[in-house]
């Protein structure tokens, strides 16, 4: 459990969100090598990794040009490839068979409308023994105590259910659904974990994802796909304002981790059946 960086009861600030940090802790094992991003954005799980491994290859996907051209940037006290790919998750994945060590993924897996196939994707190019970590808050149950409880209720709901202009899905309940998906897709279920973030103050990671919510309730309401409306999205804000100086404010917001792996096939003899392609030294190499 992860609360935002207090000093004597005070909140200072709080870090970059802790399951970028977490997902590269149950991956450290494995990563050899290689490891790829799914929905990378600016790097924040890339960068984790890259401070365990940091002469590993790393790998970010992503479908948006101008968040991958700020990885190099991000990623630049790396000391191994960085490559950046634009593609899009509901194609194949752009990669040969059992190519990468590790593939992680954060918030991305509700933009997919099909994430059964993305997750057979992982298993495809995942090397025999490969570890994945997909990894979702639950948008849906995120927790707020302001002081206007059916606006946090609507709020809460609205923002979850509202597929947003760069998303081609929406799904708030994504957090909880990932471990039966897992189950269902060719990878092994390894383990669940949750990882909660909770703040006592409107400050750090709790004011951004408030004000993400905002704009995107606001963005809700201009296309007809929220009951909520401008005034009432105010006012909701406003009473957070007030919780937050009553000191009555509170913000929390699980994510679920699911650890999966592909399996080594044994063969009769006993011997591992090595699915490892092992040619591909340069990341330009990498593509299928
Ligand atoms: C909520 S952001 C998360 C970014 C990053 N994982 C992080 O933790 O900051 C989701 C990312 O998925 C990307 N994305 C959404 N749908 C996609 C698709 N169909 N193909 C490729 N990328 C996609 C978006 O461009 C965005 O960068």
């Amino acid at each position: 459990m992860y609360m935002v960086t207090q000093e004597r009861g005070r909140v200072v600030s709080d870090e970059a969100e802790p399951v970028h940090k977490r997902i590269a802790e149950l991956v450290a094992d494995t990563l050899r090598g290689r490891a790829l991003d799914l929905g990378c954005g600016r790097g924040p799980t890339l960068m984790a990794l890259s401070r365990g491994v940091p002469r590993s290859v790393l790998v970010g996907v992503d479908r948006a040009a101008d968040v991958l051209r700020d990885l190099p940037k991000t990623l630049a006290g790396h000391r191994g490839p960085v490559l950046g790919v634009e593609a899009d998750l509901r194609a194949d994945l752009p990669f040969a068979d059992g190519t990468m060590d590790v593939v992680v993924s954060y918030n991305t897996l509700e933009c997919v409308p099909d994430p059964a196939r993305l997750l057979g994707e992982v298993h495809r190019v995942l090397r025999p023994g490969g570890r994945a970590v997909i990894a979702h808050v639950d948008f849906d149950s995120m927790v707020l105590a302001g002081a206007h409880r059916s606006l946090d209720r609507r709020a809460c709901h609205g923002f979850a259910d509202y597929e947003q202009g760069w998303m081609d899905h929406a799904d708030g309940r994504m957090g909880r659904a990932i471990a039966g998906l897992v189950a269902m897709s060719p990878l092994r279920l390894v383990a669940v974990e949750p990882l909660l973030v909770w703040s006592p103050r409107l400050v750090g990671h709790a004011a951004q994802r408030i004000e993400d919510m905002r704009k995107a309730l606001l963005s809700a309401w201009r296309h007809g796909k929220s009951d909520l409306t401008p005034a009432e999205v105010d006012t909701w804000f406003e009473s957070l304002c007030v919780a937050d100086d009553s000191g009555a404010f509170f913000f929390s917001e699980l994510a679920f981790l699911v650890v999966a792996e592909r399996e080594v096939v044994v063969t009769g003899g006993g011997l591992p059946v090595s699915g490892v392609v092992d040619g591909a030294r340069q990341p330009g190499a990498l593509a299928a």
